[in-house]
């Protein structure tokens, strides 16, 4: 008769253990009770970077890796792709359901009237050097966000955390378009609220003295771009926010946590370290002797792989679809040529097929950007004004968790035994 349990024997000891299974997972706190002595701690799983490991239970967003599957709260990814505004997707993240007409209006009504930054937000961002990565000056004004909203800190209050969590989507897309235009020299320009939540971002990065018009086809791709990368359960950021969260920190504080681990190459950053990579490749016939570099070891395809993903990233397959509409519009990228035959070639190629690697996000979505206007260094910047409702979804779900405690992993200790400490003249 099967039974929802493991049974282990420790060879140590000879002792036989039930372990109790539920969800697919044992908890792991359950091995504490296998020791080899009375002193022993008791056993710990070994799990650096996560590998197997669940560390929080999510109603949020489902991924299928093997099958390519994305689905946030049970909705697939292409369909609110093809259906839904961002504010819609941050609604859905964020309350658990798709918004009804006017649930939408008044969710957009309180976005739409806390656009505006407090005018020291800007005089703070002033204070960065005109190169200032935007990544970088988004994760300080964000961060100093907390210092002007000290209510932020209640995050047990249900209230509070709407507010804030308004807040940040509010304002992110204003620092964004601010950090944009210090590094260009520009006047910053303020919030139009009377324009959508994507063209109002648009407006305030690239309009100047009043001759902006809005692109509809570029404003959607990339509203649909945003929404691809609005969440995508615990990945590096995310679980950054929900430990940092963990120890009760406002959610500006905590949000800069993980906006500090989208700007690393290996996550957020990747799309910008594609098109260094496309330029670094330069030709079209050098894309088989760099692949061939890669394959000895010397660096990686940037834009290819995930740590979950084990076929085509399904946003990647829908990314394809917006970078025709982009370019239909503003012409071909000579890059997407190289990135091309990039795909086709490591596609086909032993090296890439047996170690499952596959386009990601981050492939194409450089390309498209630098073709709506955004120069390289602003890409990750985009990603993360995707992922903020999903950061605060995340934030949200894990402070209601009954299960939450503040994050705090063990160690395998390495070190010197104790050993007497020796004086600076006999070292
Ligand atoms: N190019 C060449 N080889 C690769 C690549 C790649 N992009 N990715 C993984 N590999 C190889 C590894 O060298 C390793 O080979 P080995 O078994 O011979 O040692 C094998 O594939 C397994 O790779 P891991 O590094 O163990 O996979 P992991 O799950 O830890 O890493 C990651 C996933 C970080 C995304 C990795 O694939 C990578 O660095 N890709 C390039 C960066 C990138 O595009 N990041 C964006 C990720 S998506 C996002 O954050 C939005």
């Amino acid at each position: 008769m099967p039974t929802d349990t493991l049974t282990v024997t420790d060879n140590r000891t000879g002792k036989t253990y039930e372990i109790k299974i539920s969800d697919g997972t044992i908890s792991a706190t359950d091995l504490r009770q296998i020791r080899s002595s009375p002193e022993d701690f008791g056993l710990m799983s070994y799990d650096p970077a996560f590998l197997n490991t669940a560390s929080c239970r999510s109603a949020i967003t489902f991924i299928d890796g093997d099958k390519g599957i994305l689905r946030y709260r049970g909705f697939p990814i292409e369909e609110l792709a093809e259906h839904s505004s961002f504010l819609e997707i941050a609604y859905l993240l964020c309350e658990g359901e798709l918004p009804t007409r006017s649930q939408l209006e008044v969710w957009e009504r309180d976005i739409s009237g806390h656009t505006y930054v407090h005018t020291s937000i800007s005089k703070f961002l002033d204070g960065f050097r005109y190169n200032a990565h935007p990544m970088g000056m988004l994760l300080g004004a964000v961060s100093a966000l907390s210092t002007f909203y000290p209510d932020a800190a209640h995050v047990l209050d249900r209230k509070q955390r709407y507010v804030q969590r308004i807040r940040l989507l509010a304002k992110m897309p204003t620092i964004a378009a601010f950090a944009f235009r210090h590094s260009r020299g520009l006047p910053y320009e303020y919030p139009r609220n009377d324009l959508g939540y994507v063209a109002n971002f648009a407006n305030m990065t690239f309009n100047i003295g009043g001759r902006f018009e809005p692109n509809r086809v570029l404003i959607r791709a990339l509203e649909v771009l945003l929404i691809l990368h609005a969440d995508h359960e615990q990945n590096c950021s995310t679980a950054a926010m929900r430990a940092v969260g963990s120890s009760q920190v406002d959610p500006f504080s905590a949000i800069s946590a993980a906006i500090a681990a989208l700007y690393g190459p290996l996550h957020g950053g990747a799309n910008e370290a594609v098109l260094h990579m496309l330029e670094e490749i330069g030709d079209i016939k050098n894309v088989p002797s760099f692949v061939e570099k890669l394959k000895k070891g010397h660096g990686k395809l940037m834009g290819f792989g995930h740590r979950v993903y084990k076929s085509y990233d399904p946003r990647a397959r829908l990314i394809k679809r917006v970078a025709d509409e982009v370019f239909e519009q503003t012409g071909l990228n000579p890059k997407l040529d190289i990135a091309l035959e990039l795909e086709r070639i490591a596609l086909q190629d032993e090296y890439f097929i047996s170690r499952k690697l596959y386009p990601n996000v981050d492939f194409y979505t450089g390309l498209i950007y630098q073709a709506m206007g955004y120069p390289t260094e602003f890409f990750t910047v985009l990603f993360a004004l995707g992922r903020t409702p999903g950061w605060l979804a995340q934030w949200e779900e894990m402070l209601l968790d009954p299960e939450t405690k503040i994050s705090r992993p063990r160690q395998v200790y390495i070190g010197h035994p104790t050993r007497p400490f020796v004086p600076i003249h006999r070292r």
